[in-house]
């Protein structure tokens, strides 16, 4: 297959395009590398592009024939999404209609596209479903959740063939230590652990020690990178065979404490990893878990890497051999 990677050269994109080319597919990463990185795209071509750029988008399709489009391309940060939700709605919600269209100009109907847990905003339920209506508490989310709608009403009336991928935490790192996640400024647990880990950091801040959890911090569902990348590739080949739409949460089914997630990293590293225990911020769900079970239905999936262990170990790879070569 050929396949156009939109958000390419950013930490899930490029875990993608290395994950697609192993499965022998060739791939066009386009990437305005705000947050991603060029030398990240391992394989096939990489343009540099802007999302919201139509005319650039429908050269790109003019070029050459793609059988779908993996849309990974984003802002991501919650709290910047409620301080700029201008950004936000022009970046992920805008430019991914401009997408919709020059797809449809050109005539191709299939689409993967990277949604989050954060449509779910606060659920009620430890261990969420896709049954779960969506009700986002911030704009990010509600990105996210409005473009599940936009290509929903694209698929009825035009026939694109989607995938709404809901991913939860995602972690890690390719296991052969190529790539890993390079997110500028880090606002994810685990690799900021991994930083103070290696002295970058003074501590890791827990914000909230009084959930009613077992160690009274949150649980969290992290799902390995490469895990993430092969539900792409079979949710793909599921549009192929079967036609229909799906909207499919990816996680591990497995929640992990924050005090959890800093003792299996000490344990990984073998390093002291200095806490600071912080008030709860606003707005934090003590449990956010996925109910992946229709994506092992329907896709036939299941992580490779559930253990904190292995996701860790990965990470620690990454982050370490960088520590050497910075
Ligand atoms: N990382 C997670 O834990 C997580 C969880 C749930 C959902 N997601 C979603 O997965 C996707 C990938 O996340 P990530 O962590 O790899 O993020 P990332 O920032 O590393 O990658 C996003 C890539 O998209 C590019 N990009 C952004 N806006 C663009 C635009 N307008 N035009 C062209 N390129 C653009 C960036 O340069 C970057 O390379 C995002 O859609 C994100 O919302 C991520």
């Amino acid at each position: 297959m050929n396949i156009l990677v939109i958000g390419g050269a950013g930490y899930i994109g490029s875990h993608m395009v290395k994950f697609l080319h192993r499965a022998g597919h060739d791939t066009v990463t386009y990437d305005n590398l705000s947050n991603g990185h060029a030398d990240a795209v391992l394989h096939g071509t990489l343009i540099e592009g802007e999302l919201n750029d139509r005319s650039h988008l429908d050269e790109v399709f003019a070029s050459r024939r793609f059988d779908a489009v993996m849309h990974f391309a984003s802002l991501i940060e919650v709290g910047e999404s409620m301080r700029e939700p201008a950004r936000y709605y022009a970046n992920n919600l805008a430019a991914t209609l401009t997408l919709l269209e020059a797809m449809r100009n050109a005539g191709c109907d299939n689409l993967v596209f990277s949604s989050s847990a954060a449509v779910y905003g606060k659920p009620p339920t430890a261990a969420v479903s896709e049954d779960q209506p969506p009700s986002p508490i911030n704009s990010y989310g509600r990105t996210k959740w409005m473009a599940e709608q936009m290509m929903s009403d694209f698929a009825a009336a035009y026939g694109l063939r989607y995938a709404a991928l809901r991913y939860f935490n995602a972690a890690g790192a390719d296991p052969e230590g190529e790539l890993g996640e390079r997110h500028e400024p880090e606002t994810h647990l685990i690799p900021l652990v991994l930083a103070a880990a290696l002295g970058r950091r003074t501590n890791i801040s827990i914000l909230g020690t009084d959930y009613p959890t077992p160690d009274g911090t949150c649980l969290r569902d992290y799902i390995h990178v490469w895990d993430l990348a092969r539900a792409h590739l079979l949710a793909v080949e599921r549009l192929f065979s079967h036609g229909e739409c799906l909207t499919l949460n990816l996680g591990n089914g497995d929640g992990f404490s924050v005090r959890q997630v800093i003792d299996v990293a000490r344990r990984v590293t073998g390093r002291e990893i200095p806490v600071a225990e912080c008030p709860r911020r606003p707005g934090d769900p003590p449990v956010l878990v996925a109910d992946a079970s229709l994506a092992g239905k329907l896709l036939g999936w299941m992580p490779e890497y559930p253990a904190l262990e292995d996701i860790i170990t990965h990470a620690w790879r990454w982050e370490s051999s960088r520590a050497t070569i910075n």
